[in-house]
């Protein structure tokens, strides 16, 4: 294999290209003991701090292998060793993931200066980091980079009560089916009733967003203007002498669609996972 070649892919696995499978693939809570490496518990997130050396270290011996700077390879490849021994000891339920003998045999390999026996020895250290990952990346995600909405409150515009998010969204659903409903059944008057409320409660949720967003920006998707055009020709619709039943509709699946779906995709996956968790069990 040409050298070059052997440093893409050893890089790749230092970048967690790491060959894994479906059956690798689980959403298992982490660990208690991995909270004191993350805030609140830690001021600085150390867990990610400690994956960035591993990481640098790693693609630090190929780069110098590269150069033919053999000085900083040696130095590279100890402190691989080192990092990887420290990080092997921070979270013991997951002590198993790691094989000191892979890292240290990849050390060796580095030292030999022979960029094509590094490159080999670079997978069996590789693959401990991938499977590692495989198992346990998307729910450290969930838990500790996802915030929750089950700590959310929202004034219902209605009844002027707080309650909690899910149940919100309850209540601007069964608003939303008081609009369809009634319209299907040819009750104009009592639709346009209830799309008030439902246009009411639904853009309350513009004063969610900064609980989790700095920008005010972002409340151009979901609660911004393809909402308002929805709202606005369903609501044309219900006041004209003879409602047109094409044009409800499409404002009806417009506002489905851009408000309430695609909010879903971006903010529910990770309350699914997390609701999970708090499951007593
Ligand atoms: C802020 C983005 C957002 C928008 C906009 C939104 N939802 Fe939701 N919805 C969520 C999240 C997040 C959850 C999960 C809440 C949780 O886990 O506590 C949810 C949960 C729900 C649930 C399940 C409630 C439960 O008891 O678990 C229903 C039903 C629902 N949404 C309906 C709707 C409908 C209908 C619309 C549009 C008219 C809509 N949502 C618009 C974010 C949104
Ligand atoms: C015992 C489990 C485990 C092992 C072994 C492991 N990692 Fe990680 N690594 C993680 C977890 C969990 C994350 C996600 C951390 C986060 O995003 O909060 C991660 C994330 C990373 C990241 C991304 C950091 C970021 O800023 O998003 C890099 C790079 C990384 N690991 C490199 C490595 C390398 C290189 C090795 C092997 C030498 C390795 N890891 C071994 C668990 C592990
Ligand atoms: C419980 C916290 C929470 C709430 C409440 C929330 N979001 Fe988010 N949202 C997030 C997180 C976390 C992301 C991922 C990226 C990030 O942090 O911005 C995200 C991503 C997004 C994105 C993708 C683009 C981007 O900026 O990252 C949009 C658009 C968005 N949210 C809009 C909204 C709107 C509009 C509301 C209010 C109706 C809302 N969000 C309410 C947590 C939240």
């Amino acid at each position: 294999m040409k050298p070059f070649r052997v440093l893409f892919i050893a890089l790749a696995f230092a970048g967690l290209a790491v060959p894994i499978q479906a059956k690798d693939m689980v959403v298992k809570e982490p660990p208690e003991s991995l909270s004191k490496y993350y805030p609140p518990q830690s001021k600085q997130p150390k867990w990610i701090q400690q994956m960035h050396k591993m990481s640098t270290h790693f693609g630090g011996v190929f780069v110098n292998l590269k150069e033919k700077d053999f000085e900083n390879v040696d130095k590279h490849a100890n402190k691989l060793v080192e990092e990887y021994k420290k990080t092997s000891e921070m979270v013991p339920e997951w002590e198993d993931y790691f094989d000191v003998k892979a890292a240290e045999e990849f050390a060796a390999a580095a030292k030999t200066h022979d960029i094509a026996k590094a490159g080999k020895a670079s997978g069996g250290l590789g693959r401990t980091c991938g499977k590692c990952h495989a198992e346990n990346e998307v729910s450290v995600w969930a838990k500790f980079h996802w915030p929750s909405f089950h700590k959310i409150k929202v004034t219902d515009p209605i009844s002027e009560k707080e309650i909690e998010f899910d149940e919100y969204m309850g209540s601007i659903s069964s608003s939303f089916k008081g609009v369809t409903v009634n319209f299907s059944e040819g009750q104009y008057g009592r639709a346009a009733k209830a799309l008030k409320i439902f246009k009411s409660r639904f853009m309350e949720l513009k004063s969610t967003c900064s609980k989790c967003h700095a920008m005010q920006d972002v409340k151009r998707f979901y609660v911004g203007s393809d909402a308002d055009t929805a709202f606005a020709g369903m609501s044309r619709e219900l006041n004209a002498d003879k409602p047109n039943p094409g044009k409800f509709w499409k404002n009806i699946g417009l506002l489905g669609k851009t408000g309430c779906k695609h909010c879903h995709l971006v903010h529910r996956t990770n309350s699914f996972i997390q609701e999970m968790w708090e499951k007593p069990e």
